[in-house]
């Protein structure tokens, strides 16, 4: 596959002898793929029935409960229609569950749902779930998704998730999924080598910077926050967390850690606490958490 000199001199440079580990990762074919069972609709019990009657061959994804590899998944389906379940990558089963449920949460970054339908699902649909979107061509999958999964707890909005909204600091739990450079999904999605650059990386760091820091002031006191990206680099990653930690003194990281997952610290001496989550652990993309309180 077509990696970038830029691209290759800085992997190898960040991530020594793994950079090939993960380059092998990327060139292979993806064979399986994973999906949520939705518990505010179904069980995990009818989910793997459907799955058997239809020939369908499935295990277990180690970090979530409800999370299943699945040898192929039909979006047309009668059963993903009814929303029975989310086709969602593994890796992406990470974050919402290291945040945890609380009674007013608020997804920064929610399109197109994902990661707010499984915070719902945590929540067991009650307590009340801001799920904010700015990008109107995203809000319909969004909307779409909520719906079809049955959340009744959720409500749209469609804000710049880098300014302050007159919330105050509302939430006890926020996640935020920030947009990203996605070296992470680059085995679906080769485009993103083409606009790949260092200068690319830098203009996504400031945004998710002005991310961090609207989203920790929405957030109560002794609050958490999840921050995460399907990326690899230090500025969009562990800079953005050494920045919050500088600019707000009451931020303080937790380790992140959930049972099934072996995931590696950040790596730098302040974010030692955050994940980096490689295939060549958990044959899933990589990712990045980290998880803030406020003091
Ligand atoms: C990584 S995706 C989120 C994926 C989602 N959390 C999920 O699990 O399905 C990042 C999202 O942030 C949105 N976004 C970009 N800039 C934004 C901004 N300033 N405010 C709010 N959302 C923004 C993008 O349109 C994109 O939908």
């Amino acid at each position: 596959m077509y990696l970038s000199k830029e691209f290759e001199k800085y992997h190898k440079r960040i991530l020594g002898n793994d950079y090939g580990k993960l380059v092998s990762y990327f060139s292979e074919p993806q064979v399986r793929h994973s999906i949520r069972v939705n518990t505010l609709k179904t069980g995990l019990r009818s989910v793997k029935r459907l799955l058997s009657e239809s020939n369908i061959g499935y295990g277990a994804v180690p970090w979530c409960p409800h999370g299943l590899w699945v040898d192929s998944c039909d979006l047309d389906s009668l059963w993903h229609q009814l929303g029975y379940y989310y086709v969602q990558n593994a890796s992406s089963m990470i974050a919402p569950q290291v945040l945890g449920p609380g009674k007013r949460v608020l997804d920064l970054c929610a399109a197109p749902g994902g990661k707010t339908t499984h915070l719902a699902q945590l929540m067991g649909n009650s307590g009340t779930l801001i799920a904010n979107e700015d990008n109107p061509s995203r809000i319909k999958a969004l909307v779409y998704n909520v719906q079809r999964c049955g959340l009744i707890n959720a409500k749209v909005t469609m804000l710049d998730g880098c300014r302050r909204h007159g919330w105050g600091q509302a939430f006890d739990r926020i996640l935020v999924d920030a947009p990203c450079s996605s070296v992470g999904t680059l085995r679906q999605n080769r485009d993103i080598m083409g606009k790949w650059s260092m200068r690319w990386v830098e203009g996504l760091a400031g945004i998710q910077k002005m991310m961090l820091l609207a989203a920790y002031d929405s957030l109560a006191p002794g609050g958490r926050m999840a921050y995460s990206t399907c990326t690899t680099t230090l500025e969009e990653n562990e800079g953005n967390i050494e920045f919050l930690l500088d600019e707000r003194c009451g931020a303080r990281l937790l380790r992140v850690e959930l049972r099934g997952l072996t995931v590696r610290p950040g790596l730098t001496d302040k974010t030692f606490n955050c994940a980096r989550v490689y295939p060549m652990d958990n044959q899933s993309d990589p990712h990045f958490i980290a998880l803030v309180e406020k003091k």
